[in-house]
């Protein structure tokens, strides 16, 4: 069913065409406004702009509800594994046994980097952070696999979105590896995505490594938990570089750039920051006023997220997660987990984050998880990448799919000086 809303400007009225989607906020199609009005929208933000048509995730804020491809996250984490998720954000449906097979064998087949990568390597200072080094070691993948670089061709596309998805594990754990000063462990194919990932990390050259299954199907789930969001920052950045034609790997790049800011996939690595720094529950009323302090900067991390305005469905999944590793790390009193429990539980009571409608969102709980795994804090806005890349990919190849595709050029509102005449220097006061 199609309708029209009418917009009034000035003395004129214009129909403008809204759109409706399967499920979620139908849309008022503005985009012969300019040419019927000369006017632009003005949404700094884009709080209330679908900056495209996707098939992909579905996120209900109110209700707090994700879908992959029209399937609940809870039911993801629960039955499948993160290869199936990729594949069904990929191609839109879930695998069959025999195209779960082929798909795990060709990721599997790509999992080892140029090995001129280690050396690309050695230039970074052992003391960067992994983030810096992935993006820049991601966006350098387009120099090594050239063949997969003509984005107009879809076998290239295809080839690059599996190198992808195989090579970032690789990858994430060079960056760790190199930050600790050990030799890069290469991958061993006959074990799963994940045991693959963990070993590459933990491994030494020096002792045999045994994957903990329990801890490889939690680092598996939380990875199916941040495998797509929809259109949140990284994605809008990666489909932005991609509308100009720009290469997959540089724009991948681009949206690791993206996620590693504080508001976005850096706010786990703050998260764990904050909760060390309160340290013990006593202190926590101290932190709830500077959040509360409208003059203080001051942000309760891993709290609150533009689209929940309820419960963050991957934080219980999350939650959940968390007490499942730290039991099977026999960790009985975990410290930071009393105090995130604890906060959590005051956030909730109070009157500013309940009017707020602030909750925990995903990155509240994900740090002390990996922690206890044992990865240091520098390396979770890494894993959050590594898990996401999929997910990119499969918004940044529905783009380029699109016919009525063209390359994204917001507008604005110009508040600068109107046009004046160039004042020699010499004549400057
Ligand atoms: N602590 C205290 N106050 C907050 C917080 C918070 N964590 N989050 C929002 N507010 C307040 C904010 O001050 C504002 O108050 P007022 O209306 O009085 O000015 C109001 O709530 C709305 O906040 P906003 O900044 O306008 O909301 P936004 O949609 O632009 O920002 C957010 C969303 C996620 C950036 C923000 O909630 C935040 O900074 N949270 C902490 C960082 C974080 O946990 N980010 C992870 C998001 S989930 C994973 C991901 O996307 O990568």
């Amino acid at each position: 069913m199609s309708s029209t809303s009418t917009l009034n400007v000035d003395d004129k009225s214009v129909e403008l065409a809204v759109k409706e989607g399967t499920i979620g906020p139908s849309v008022v199609d503005i985009s012969k406004l300019y040419a019927q009005t000369g006017m632009f929208t003005y949404d700094p933000g884009f709080t209330s702009t679908a900056a495209c048509e996707s098939k992909i995730t579905y996120i209900d804020g109110d209700k707090g509800i994700l879908l992959y491809r029209g399937y609940p996250i809870e039911q993801l984490a629960e039955h499948g594994d993160f290869l199936e998720t990729c594949y069904l954000l990929l191609y839109g449906e879930l695998p069959t046994a025999a195209q779960k097979a082929d798909f795990d064998y060709r990721v599997t087949r790509h999992t080892m980097v140029h090995d001129q990568m280690n050396r690309f390597f050695t230039g970074f200072r052992r003391d960067a952070h992994p983030m810096a080094v992935m993006v820049g070691s991601v966006g350098a993948l387009s120099a090594f696999y050239h063949d997969s670089t003509d984005i107009s061709d879809p076998h290239q596309r295809m080839v690059a979105s599996m190198r992808m998805i195989a090579k970032m594990p690789t990858l994430a754990a060079m960056a760790y590896k190199y930050s600790i000063g050990q030799p890069f462990v290469y991958p061993q194919n006959d074990l799963d995505y994940t045991s693959n990932f963990l070993r590459m990390c933990f491994a030494v050259p020096a002792e045999d490594y045994k994957v903990n299954p329990v801890l490889s199907r939690a680092l598996d789930r939380i990875f199916i938990l941040h495998a797509d969001h929809e259109q949140n920052a990284s994605t809008s950045t990666v489909r932005l570089a991609g509308s100009s034609g720009a290469n997959p790997f540089a724009c991948i790049a681009a949206g690791i750039a993206c996620l590693w800011g504080p508001a976005h996939g850096g706010a786990n690595e703050a998260a764990l920051k904050m909760l060390e720094e309160i340290g013990t529950p006593e202190r926590i009323p101290e932190y709830i006023a500077k959040a509360k302090d409208k003059n203080d900067p001051f942000r309760l991390m891993g709290f609150g997220h533009r689209v929940y305005k309820n419960y963050d469905p991957r934080a219980r999944i999350m939650q959940k997660t968390t007490h499942e590793v730290l039991n099977e790390l026999g960790i009985k009193d975990d410290p930071l987990l009393d105090v995130a429990v604890e906060l959590e539980q005051i956030a909730l009571k109070d009157e500013y984050f309940i009017e707020k409608k602030l909750y925990p969102n995903i990155d509240f709980y994900s740090g002390i998880t990996l922690k206890a795994m044992g990865f240091p804090t520098s390396m979770f806005t890494v894993l959050f990448a590594l898990a996401r890349t999929v997910g990119w990919i499969a918004q940044w190849s529905e783009m380029i799919e699109d016919p009525s595709q063209r390359i994204g050029r917001p507008r604005q509102l110009y508040t600068g000086s109107p046009k004046r005449e160039y004042v020699t220097l010499a004549q400057r006061g």
